[in-house]
């Protein structure tokens, strides 16, 4: 272990993580507390979350809110970056699809 990892046991500040849950496409997504929804379905093992008009996985690629390849609906509203988004307990991710397919 490095100097600088320090695990939550051990946190001397006494932080602790909270955790949360939010739901993408119906499924229970675990996470915590400070963590962005990107970083949320990134942690759960997702790459990807919504098809661009070419047919391409997009997900997460600036990360600073930039290029709006993360984008998804959150709690009924389209079009949220979720590389900005603070997860919140509860909330409720559908992802988008732009395919020119449909
Ligand atoms: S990853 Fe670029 S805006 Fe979110």
């Amino acid at each position: 272990m490095s100097a600088r990892s320090i695990g939550a046991d051990v946190d001397s500040v006494g932080r602790r993580d909270r955790p949360l849950a939010v739901t993408v496409d119906g499924t229970s997504v675990a996470g915590v507390h400070g963590q962005t929804l990107a970083t949320v379905l990134l942690a759960d093992g997702r790459s990807h979350w919504r098809t661009g008009p070419d047919g391409g996985s997009r997900g997460v690629f600036c990360g600073i809110g930039v290029c709006f390849d993360c984008v998804a609906t959150v709690n009924g509203i389209p079009d949220v970056r979720l590389c900005r988004r603070p997860a919140q307990d509860g909330d409720r991710v559908t992802t988008q699809n732009r395919s020119a397919a449909q």
